[in-house]
């Protein structure tokens, strides 16, 4: 009995090292065939060298003036106001003050037009105001074209093209400009009752429209201004 359990662990034991010593030959013969000078696991032949640290030889990239990005923050509507006010310059730029109380220079063109005519810029799906109003005033809604600085000007209810139709402007007055009480909006609802602009706008959309970053602060240029000009030598 005591025989039969050691035949039996010796048999296991035994059995377990030739299992180990297949298991690497074979191992050894998959990599290395029945040579014995198999170099498979030498060390690799030198490589090239190749750099992976580029020696900083270029002096260090100046950090940007602070200020650099001075484009300002304001409200869409008050953007559009400020122009209005200024007299709707189209080429001259126009002044107005940001959020942050900053004094702040935009034009037309850069500033102002992309409210007009971009997409998804009031709110996210937002149509521009120049796929409703487009420049073929005969079909565009309201007989109105806001896809142009003229457009603009010339105003609603042109249906037969005529160059001056119902002045959106309120002849500079913002407040009073039918632009304006069609695009204040409280909760979605102007104070005229009447469908706030972009239409389809929903009522999360703030009052003043969305805050957008727009112009340029207003610095007086290095060495201009404050700075006290040399008081010249008198010559003897
Ligand atoms: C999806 C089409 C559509 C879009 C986009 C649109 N509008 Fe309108 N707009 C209309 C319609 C329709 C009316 C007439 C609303 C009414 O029933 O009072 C209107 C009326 C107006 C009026 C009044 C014109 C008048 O003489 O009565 C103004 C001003 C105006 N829109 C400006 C804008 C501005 C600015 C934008 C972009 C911010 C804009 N609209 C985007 C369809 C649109």
């Amino acid at each position: 009995m005591k025989d039969d359990v050691q035949k039996l662990l010796y048999g296991i034991l035994a059995a377990f090292v030739i299992l180990i010593v297949v298991w690497v030959g074979s191992v050894y013969m998959a990599g290395c065939g029945f040579s014995l000078t198999c170099n498979k696991a030498a060390t690799l032949p030198p490589l090239t060298p190749v750099p992976t640290l580029i020696p900083a030889t270029m002096p260090a990239p100046q950090r940007a003036a602070a200020g650099a990005f001075n484009k300002c923050q304001i409200a869409a509507v008050n953007l559009i106001g400020a122009w209005v006010s200024a007299g709707y310059p189209e080429n001259d730029p126009f002044t107005f003050t940001d959020v942050k109380g900053r004094t702040c220079q935009g034009t037309f063109y850069k500033d102002v037009q992309p409210l007009f005519v971009e997409s998804n810029l009031w709110y996210p799906g937002a149509q521009g105001c120049s796929s409703c109003h487009h420049s073929d005033v005969k079909t565009a809604l309201m007989n109105m074209d806001l896809s142009s600085y003229a457009g603009i000007l010339a105003g609603s209810h042109r249906a037969n093209g005529e160059p001056k139709g119902n002045d959106i402007l309120g002849g500079g007055i913002w407040e009073q400009s039918l632009l304006y009480q069609m695009l204040y909006a409280p909760n979605g609802q102007t104070t005229i009752g009447r469908p706030a602009m972009p239409l389809g706008r929903p009522a999360s959309v703030p009052a003043e429209g969305p805050l957008i970053y727009a112009g340029q602060v207003v610095t007086l240029a290095e060495g201009t201004g404050s700075a006290p000009s040399p008081t010249p030598t008198p010559t003897p």
